[in-house]
């Protein structure tokens, strides 16, 4: 695999684990670790044999504590709003990967902490999770994607509390309120997002690549494209070998074994 500066990535087995690893800014999010994440998402997404993504932050105390902002505190409104669309482009392009990608939120995940592990298919918190979008406080609105993504999320009331509050929210309201799937005990979380990786590697490639198309694409356009959308995967998922092996292998009374 690469290497980066402000990024570990390694392999366990067809995971791949992205850290951010800037502890001691807390894994803030400068234009390094943006440069660097569009740059691993790339290759990962170049990488068929790559099934999973894990994305996390380095050290117990912090999965991202937002963007930089010693960078951005002098910046010019172009320079504020070239930084924003980057940041938006690399996460979406995160979002548009075809692999699964499950945040392992230990710890701190603020600004554009929290719209990394929103921009992620499933977010594993650990107790010691906080969520929240500060923003407002600074003087500026999320630029990562934060307004928009948390109300798809937990609905436009709470979303809205969060962005004018600036509140911050532990482990336990993030997953009451549906930003996160499951909380974990603290230093569990990598753990537990390996051991739902592995749990999907188990399952049908193509199946898991067209459902995360068929959320993705449809959440986006009305219900009746969105159907529509559901039906060609649906129908293209009987032209791959996948369909053949899972279906024989129930007849069959055995599991089955994708390729
Ligand atoms: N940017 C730059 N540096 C940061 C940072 C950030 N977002 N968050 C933490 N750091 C740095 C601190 O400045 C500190 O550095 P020094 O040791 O050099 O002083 C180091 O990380 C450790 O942080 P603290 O001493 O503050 O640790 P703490 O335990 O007292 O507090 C915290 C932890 C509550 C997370 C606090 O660091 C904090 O509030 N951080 C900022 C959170 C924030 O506002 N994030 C949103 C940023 S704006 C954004 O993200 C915009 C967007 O949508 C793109």
């Amino acid at each position: 695999m690469n290497t980066y500066e402000t990024l570990l990535v390694e392999r366990r087995d067809a995971v791949a684990i992205v850290t951010i690893n800037r502890p001691k800014a807390l894994n803030a999010l400068n234009a390094a670790t943006v440069s660097d994440l569009s740059k691993a998402i790339a290759a990962i997404g170049a990488d068929p044999s790559i099934r999973v993504v894990i994305i996390t932050g380095s050290g117990e105390k912090a999965f991202v504590a937002g963007a930089d902002i010693t960078e951005m505190q002098a910046m010019s409104a172009s320079e504020g709003r070239a930084w924003g669309r980057l940041g938006q482009q690399v996460f979406a392009s995160l979002e548009a990967l075809p692999q699964p990608v499950i945040a392992a939120v230990n710890g701190f995940a603020l600004g554009g902490g929290c719209e990394l592990a929103m921009a992620c298919d499933i977010r594993i918190a650990a107790e010691n999770a906080r969520f929240g979008q500060p923003e407002s406080g600074l003087g500026i609105t999320p630029g990562f994607g934060g307004t928009q993504r948390l109300p798809r999320l937990v609905g436009a009331g709470r979303a809205k509390e969060l962005l004018f509050t600036a509140d911050v929210v532990d482990a336990a309201e993030a997953y009451r309120i549906g930003l996160v799937n499951k909380v974990v005990p603290v230093g569990r979380a990598l753990e537990e997002a390996l051991a739902m990786a592995a749990k999907i590697m188990a399952r049908s490639p193509v199946a898991v690549g067209y459902c995360k198309a068929a959320v993705e694409v449809g959440m986006n356009v009305d219900l009746a494209s969105a159907i529509a959308y559901e039906a060609e995967l649906f129908g293209l998922c009987f032209a791959a070998p996948d369909q053949k092996e899972g279906m024989t292998a129930f007849v069959e009374k055995r599991k089955p074994v994708f390729g």
